[in-house]
């Protein structure tokens, strides 16, 4: 009881992450990538784990707690029932079915939308306060699904999509080896969908904050060659291992770290962005965004080449396509 309990002890909330609560709703490579990636930077202080078939689950959560002598105190909890997510701060949504070789993403909406139907009324009853971060795919409809289900009274912004950043963190990558360099030195973003019509903002790419392209150069061969490459990662990465999970869930722990730590931090995420470009429909697409606490503070609308712009709005009008057919 609480008279004997030393210093307040509460075992609920003990070291100095106890507060931080992620969810991980779908514990498939994706999920368990997210879990050992948040595991591994701290940034939680309990991660509840939840996926319908329990025995494996089961499995996973005692896998990772067994190795809590070499992590910072962290609660693993796992559960086929939503209960287990009680006040999270912020719930991932990896679940649903995945593209298997040489499926593009769109191909698996209508799988994935009953998903999220299922899904996302129960995470809003155990937190209706938690940031809501959509991965599963088609990442851009599945997270304008979600928010519809929500409904308008949830605040836009609290429920976006992991959306580009894993594009641009690709791009990034490609960028630094090319040139021989740290990731950390390229900056710059893939916009729009994440999939195969993304926008590669190249006029946006910095090297150690100097412009990547000269004033007035137009992105050439080489740029169109480095972004289908991007496009291809999962495809490539699917073909070879028949998923792709470390880079996501490396994603999906850095957007985590922003949204636990209140950093701010400006990475493109999915976000409705009707309004933006001329837009007039509930799209979802990432732009770059302000995260904090509770999820976006704010998105913004960029500057980008005519081309790209044009791009970004005929993605838009594409994506509306498949989206109005689960509208109504
Ligand atoms: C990928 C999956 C997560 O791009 O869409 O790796």
């Amino acid at each position: 009881d609480e008279a004997s309990a030393p210093l307040n002890y509460d075992p609920a909330h003990h070291g100095h992450l106890g507060h931080k609560k992620v969810t991980i709703v779908g514990c498939g490579q994706v999920g368990m990538a997210t879990a050992y990636a948040l595991l591994n930077q701290a940034s939680a202080g309990t991660i509840a784990l939840i996926d319908a078939k329990r025995e494996r689950l089961e499995g996973e959560a005692k896998d990772l707690e067994q190795g809590s002598a070499f992590h910072q105190h962290i609660r693993i909890l796992a559960s086929d029932e939503y209960s287990v997510s009680k006040d999270s701060h912020l719930v991932i949504v990896t679940a649903g079915a995945a593209q298997k070789p040489g499926e593009s993403r769109l191909n698996l909406v209508e799988r994935n939308v009953s998903i999220m139907q299922s899904i996302i009324p129960k995470v809003l009853s155990f937190s209706p306060n938690a940031a809501i971060c959509v991965v599963a795919n088609p990442c851009d409809i599945l997270t304008a699904v979600a928010s519809k289900i929500a409904g308008p009274t949830l605040p836009a912004g609290r429920i976006f999509g992991s959306g580009t950043c894993l594009d641009s963190s690709r791009l990034q990558s490609l960028i630094s080896k090319i040139l021989n360099l740290d990731t950390s030195a390229v900056q710059g973003y893939i916009l729009g969908e994440h999939g195969d019509s993304s926008v590669p903002v190249w006029s946006s790419v910095r090297i150690g904050g100097l412009p990547f392209l000269k004033p007035g150069e137009e992105p050439g061969e080489i740029h169109e060659r480095i972004h289908q490459e991007v496009v291809n990662s999962a495809y490539d990465v699917i073909e070879r291992k028949g998923s792709t999970n470390w880079a996501i869930g490396l994603t999906n722990a850095f957007i985590a770290k922003a949204i636990l730590y209140d950093t701010r931090n400006i990475m493109p995420l999915s976000t409705c962005v009707r309004g933006m470009y001329g837009i007039k429909e509930d799209v979802f697409l990432s732009v770059p965004c302000a995260v904090g606490a509770f999820g976006i503070h704010r998105a913004v609308q960029t500057w980008m080449s005519p081309s790209e712009q044009r791009k970004f709005v005929e993605t838009a009008g594409t994506i509306w396509e498949i989206q109005k057919e689960i509208w109504n």
